[in-house]
């Protein structure tokens, strides 16, 4: 997978593509980031990448031109991508988008910075995506949380391949709880059936705090669930 980013602070990334599973990753030839500064494509002599807004208003706007013929030039350079515009008016990043993204050869992951870019940039990118329901400062930490995401779902990246399987959102439900020695840590201690050696009552165990968690926590989520029987018998208190 090759992921292209457009960014006018390359220079964040570092700690990302550098350390850790990610940077592994890069070492086997799983994964490669390329970073590409858009003030590198500004014409003017101040290489300018932002202008007032039209309308007026406060803050700066990212000008087209620069942004586009960033994006442009790297396709030109390596190839086609889908190009995701990073925005927080774009759609919610869910874990079925980013196993999606996964399958893709190239994603182009475009920041933006100030008040955002000009509206036109949009019409040059496949998707917008949003990382939550907030505003950061720019996109580069909304471009981490995908090449991260996006990258353990690669194969190959993580050392266990079913480590992902299991994991929150998988199956459109939260994790179980995870214990590791001791097996009492100041007075708490850890689920018996944990502790049993029995695989058929740990996978029923686990299976029903999935449900709970996610019942809890995330009725919405809950609520999209097809339950099967032994999920139903598990929530009314029965043992399957
Ligand atoms: C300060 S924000 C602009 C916010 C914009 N004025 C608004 O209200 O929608 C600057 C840049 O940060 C990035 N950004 C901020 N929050 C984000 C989020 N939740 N998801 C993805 N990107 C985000 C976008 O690239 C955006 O262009």
């Amino acid at each position: 997978m090759i992921f292209e980013v457009v960014t006018l602070f390359p220079e964040m990334f570092a700690s990302v593509t550098s350390a850790g599973i990610i940077g592994k990753a890069q070492e086997k030839g799983a994964l490669q980031v390329y970073l590409t500064d858009p003030r590198s494509f500004s014409t003017d002599k101040h290489r300018s990448v932002d202008d007032t807004p039209y309308g007026g208003g406060a803050g700066m706007v990212m000008r087209p031109e620069p942004l586009v013929a960033a994006i442009e030039a790297v396709e030109a350079a390596r190839g086609p991508a889908h190009k995701i515009l990073l925005t927080p008016t774009g759609a919610p990043l869910t874990q079925p988008a980013v196993l999606r993204l996964a399958t893709l050869p190239r994603l182009m992951l475009v920041c933006g910075r100030y008040e955002g870019m000009d509206e036109r940039v949009r019409g040059f990118c496949d998707e917008e995506l949003s990382i939550g329901d907030y505003v950061l400062t720019g996109g580069e930490l909304a471009a981490m949380v995908i090449v991260d995401a996006v990258a353990r779902r690669l194969p190959g990246v993580l050392g266990n391949a079913d480590s992902a399987v299991d994991e929150s959102f998988e199956a459109g439900l939260l994790e179980h709880p995870q214990y590791t020695r001791p097996a009492l840590y100041r007075g708490v201690g850890v689920p018996e059936a944990l502790l049993s050696g029995n695989h058929g009552r740990i996978r029923r165990w686990r299976r029903l705090q999935s449900l709970l968690r996610t019942r809890d926590r995330r009725p919405e989520l809950f609520a999209k669930l097809t339950l099967s029987d032994e999920d139903r018998a598990l929530l009314a208190g029965e043992e399957p």
